[in-house]
């Protein structure tokens, strides 16, 4: 047992995974050594088997705190949320001090969106956990949906040190709750927002759009608004530029009338599920900002489908884009409405455009607009979510 665990703390997982599973053989009701090699299954991904262990665990010693705590981090990592809030209660339950206990029932309670619960637990701890940034976030998006504004602001400042990246995007959210200008909003999700919401997406993204119910409609729109002149050119014609391409949703449609189809995300996940159908002839890992400042090609079409959500201001894209356009290009697009402002931070920290921003960024960069059509962008819990479709011309 003490050669596991020294073996754990020194970082030698492999090692103590071995030397646990020998002690638990021969001690098949051995707690520690159940609990110890459960957990380290668990660090090392191998969910389902730290979950027998932890069970075992549980059922030697019902009411460690530790034990439940260990399982309940399980659940969560399995997606059962409601299983591991029931461990997380029981740990707190068997011993009320235990921050870290409180620590993931408030985080476990705010997935579930069981706000007055989950500002409870918070208020259960001490430093440091209080000023952790995952607990900061998390509290200041309860304090926010039980309308507690100030609160949330103050968690959510607190946080901001602790999100130099942008991960969670912290930043855009305090432009929402402060109800921030267009020019005092953070001008795109950073690389590791967008790696890291979309890390998450790639696996069930093609289902999601396929979907019926609670569907995104971003590809079906763009090939809609593309249509008719789609139909009237010659197979493997046209250059074809597809930003933000994530899985590929629009390359069925664009892969036959072009001769080269070029596709552009910050997601290695998405591009990895993109890469496997092999519809596009370039896919290439790069902001698209950054790409096409470096591009010297130019094409016949570009569509973007879903990826300007997350800018708020287009100008500089727009004016990147018509730069590496041939003589007759079309660029087709979507994105969500905003309902007052010309740029808004949406609900769920993406961003909306008003009709007339978006007209006035195309004229202004050079674009002529062909159509600007109000849809709904995809629907979310059964509720639309308004957007427009644009097409615009050299
Ligand atoms: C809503 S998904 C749309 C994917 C695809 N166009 C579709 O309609 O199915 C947005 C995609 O844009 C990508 N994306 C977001 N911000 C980006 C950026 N700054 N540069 C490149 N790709 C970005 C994301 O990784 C994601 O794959």
């Amino acid at each position: 047992m003490a050669k596991g665990s020294s073996e754990w703390q020194a970082g030698s997982h492999a090692n103590a995974i071995t030397t646990l599973e020998k002690l638990v053989e021969l001690w098949p009701n051995h707690l520690d050594g159940n609990f110890l090699l459960g957990s380290l299954y668990a660090q090392t991904g191998r969910l389902e088997e730290a979950l027998l262990r932890l069970r075992k665990a549980r059922e030697l010693a019902p009411r460690s705190p530790q034990v439940a705590n260990n399982l309940g981090n399980v659940f969560r990592m399995l997606g059962q949320n409601e299983d591991a809030l029931d461990c997380y209660a029981s740990a707190v339950k068997f011993d009320p001090r235990f921050s870290v206990g409180w620590m993931n029932l408030g985080l476990a309670c705010t997935k579930l969106e069981r706000w007055k619960d989950a500002l409870e637990s918070f208020a259960r701890l001490g430093n440091p956990l209080s000023e952790d940034p995952d607990v900061l976030c998390a509290m200041g998006s309860a304090q926010a949906a039980t309308g507690n504004t100030l609160a949330a602001i103050n968690c959510y400042e607190r946080a901001l040190p602790s999100d130099a990246d942008g991960r969670r995007n912290v930043k855009i959210i305090l432009a929402r709750l402060r109800g921030a200008n267009s020019e005092d909003i953070p001008e795109r999700h950073s690389d590791a927002s967008v790696i890291a919401i979309y890390r998450n997406k790639a696996a069930s993204w093609d289902a999601d759009v396929a979907r019926e119910q609670d569907s995104y409609f971003g590809p079906r729109l763009v090939a809609e608004v593309l249509g008719p002149r789609l139909s009237t050119m010659t197979t493997g014609s046209q250059t074809v530029l597809d930003l933000g391409c994530g899985t590929g949703a629009c390359g069925d449609y664009l892969r036959p009338i072009a001769s080269e189809l070029v596709g552009v995300d910050l997601s290695p996940d998405m591009l990895t599920a993109c890469g496997r159908k092999g519809l596009y002839d370039r896919l290439v890992e790069a902001d698209i900002g950054r790409y096409l400042a470096e591009e010297t090609n130019s094409f016949d079409i570009v569509v973007a489908a879903g990826v300007f959500i997350l800018f708020s201001r287009l100008e500089g894209l727009l004016a990147a884009i018509r730069g590496r356009m041939k003589t007759e290009g079309v660029l087709a697009f979507t994105l969500y409405a905003s309902a007052n402002a010309a740029v808004e931070v949406r609900h769920n920290d993406h961003f909306g455009h008003s009709a007339d921003y978006v007209r006035d960024g195309l004229t202004g960069t050079g674009w002529r607009l062909i159509e600007l059509r109000e849809i709904v962008h995809e629907t979310e819990g059964g509720q639309p979510q308004r957007g427009f479709v644009v097409l615009a011309g050299t």
